[in-house]
C-alpha cells in the first residue's frame, strides 16, 4: 500500500493537471499531453458501481432517466409535477460538460444558494429542481428515493480528487452577451427551422410508448415553470448554444438569445412565492425574469436583456 502521504500529493497534483489542461483547451489551446501526464478526463460514465452501492446507484440512475415513470404526476407518490426526467436536461445522465453536468457535484455541496438565502445540501438543490424543472413538490431527504439519487451522483463524482470542488463544465457556459435585447418574434424564425422536427409545433415534444418523452416539452402544461433556471434567458441561451439541435448544435448566439426568449414567451405553469426567492436581492442575477428586482430597471429588460456586462451568468 502506498504512503497515506504520498498518495495525497499525488492526487493533489493529479488535480492541478486536469486544472490547467482543461483551463488550456477551454481557452481553446491545442495540448499535446504525454500519455504518461494525460490527465484522466471524469466527464464518462464512472467503469464499475461497487457492489456494495449497486442496488441504491442503480435505482438513482433509473429515477434521473425515468423520473416520470417512478414519482411523476400519475403515480402514488407524485413528486413530480409533469412528465419529463431529470435527463432531459441533464444530458446523458448528468455526464456532459456545459449541459448542467453532476460530475463531481457532490465535492461541492453544502453550499451556499442565493436563491435559498442559505447553505443548503445537495438534497435541498435537488428538490429545486422537483419544485420548479419538474413542476411538482419536495421528496423528503430521507426517502429512500432521494439516498438512491445522491447514492447515484455520488457514483458519477467517484473519480473526482476530494479537493476538487469546482469541475470545470459544470452548469452551463458562460456565452457572450449579444449587445441587443434578445428578441422572441426572431426567435420563433429560429425554433420553426431549427427546433420544430423534433420538439413539435406546439412545442409539446412526443412521448416514447411507456409515456416518457422521447422529445420533452419546451413551454405549456408539462413543462418546466417559471422558477425554473431554464426559465432564465441567459441559461437557457447557453445551454441551447451548446446542445441544441441536440447533436448538431449550430446556432449563433444572436439565434440562441432569440430562441431561448421565444420559448420562455410562452405559456407555462407559474409557481407561487417566487417574490420569496432571493432574500438579499443584490445576489439575484439580472436575468431572472420575475420581480422583485433590487433595481428599477423595466421587466422587459430583465427578461430579455440587454444585459449590463458584470452581471454575470449564474
Ligand atoms: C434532433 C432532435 C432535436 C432537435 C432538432 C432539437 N432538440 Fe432540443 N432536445 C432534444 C432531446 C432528445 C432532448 C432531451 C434529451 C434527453 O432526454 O436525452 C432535448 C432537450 C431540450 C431542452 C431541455 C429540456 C426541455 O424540454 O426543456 C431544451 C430547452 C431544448 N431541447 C431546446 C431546443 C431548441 C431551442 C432547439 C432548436 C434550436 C432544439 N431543442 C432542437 C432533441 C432535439
Ligand atoms: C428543465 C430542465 C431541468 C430538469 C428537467 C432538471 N434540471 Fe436540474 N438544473 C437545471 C438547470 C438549468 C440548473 C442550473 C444550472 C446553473 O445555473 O448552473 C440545474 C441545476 C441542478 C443541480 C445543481 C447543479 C450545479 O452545478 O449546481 C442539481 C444537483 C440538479 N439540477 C439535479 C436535478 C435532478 C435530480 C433532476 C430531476 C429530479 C433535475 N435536476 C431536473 C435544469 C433542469
Amino acid at each position: 500500500m502506498p504512503h497515506p502521504t504520498a498518495h495525497h500529493r499525488t492526487r493533489g497534483t493529479s488535480a492541478v493537471l486536469v486544472l490547467s489542461v482543461l483551463a488550456l483547451l477551454a481557452a481553446g489551446v491545442c495540448v499535446v499531453v504525454p500519455p504518461w501526464l494525460a490527465p484522466h478526463d471524469p466527464w464518462h460514465w464512472p467503469h464499475e458501481v461497487p457492489a456494495d452501492r449497486a442496488a441504491l446507484v442503480r435505482e438513482g440512475e433509473r429515477l434521473f432517466n425515468e423520473t416520470a415513470l417512478h414519482v411523476g404526476p400519475t403515480t402514488p407518490k407524485a413528486v413530480s409535477g409533469n412528465g419529463m426526467a431529470c435527463r432531459n436536461c441533464h444530458l446523458s445522465g448528468g455526464t456532459v460538460r456545459n449541459a448542467m453536468g453532476l460530475v463531481g457535484i457532490t465535492r461541492r455541496f453544502p453550499q451556499f444558494n442565493a436563491r435559498a438565502g442559505k447553505k443548503i445540501l445537495l438534497e435541498d438543490r435537488i428538490n429545486g429542481c422537483f419544485e420548479r424543472s419538474l413542476n411538482g413538490r419536495r421528496m423528503p431527504n430521507e426517502s429512500r428515493e432521494m439516498r438512491a439519487m445522491v447514492a447515484y451522483m455520488g457514483w458519477l463524482s467517484d473519480e473526482v480528487p476530494a479537493e476538487m470542488t469546482k469541475m470545470p463544465g459544470q452548469g452551463v457556459m458562460k456565452l457572450p452577451d449579444p449587445p441587443r435585447a434578445a428578441n422572441p418574434e426572431l426567435g420563433a424564425e429560429v425554433f420553426a427551422r431549427k427546433c420544430v422536427s423534433c420538439h413539435g409545433p406546439q412545442g409539446q415534444g412526443s412521448r416514447n410508448a411507456d409515456g416518457t418523452y422521447l422529445y420533452p416539452p419546451l413551454w405549456g402544461p408539462d413543462s418546466f415553470n417559471n422558477g425554473a433556471g431554464m426559465h432564465r434567458v441567459r441559461t437557457a441561451a447557453a445551454f441551447i448554444y451548446r446542445n441544441m439541435p441536440l447533436g448538431d448544435p449550430l446556432l449563433n448566439v444572436e439565434d440562441a438569445y432569440d430562441v431561448a426568449a421565444f420559448l420562455n414567451s410562452q405559456p407555462r405553469p407559474q409557481r407561487a412565492g417566487l417574490e420569496r426567492d432571493y432574500p438579499d436581492r443584490k445576489l439575484k442575477p439580472f436575468d431572472s425574469p420575475y420581480a422583485p428586482w433590487a433595481d428599477s430597471e423595466d421587466p422587459r429588460r430583465h427578461k430579455y436583456g440587454p444585459f449590463p456586462q458584470s452581471s454575470g451568468s449564474r
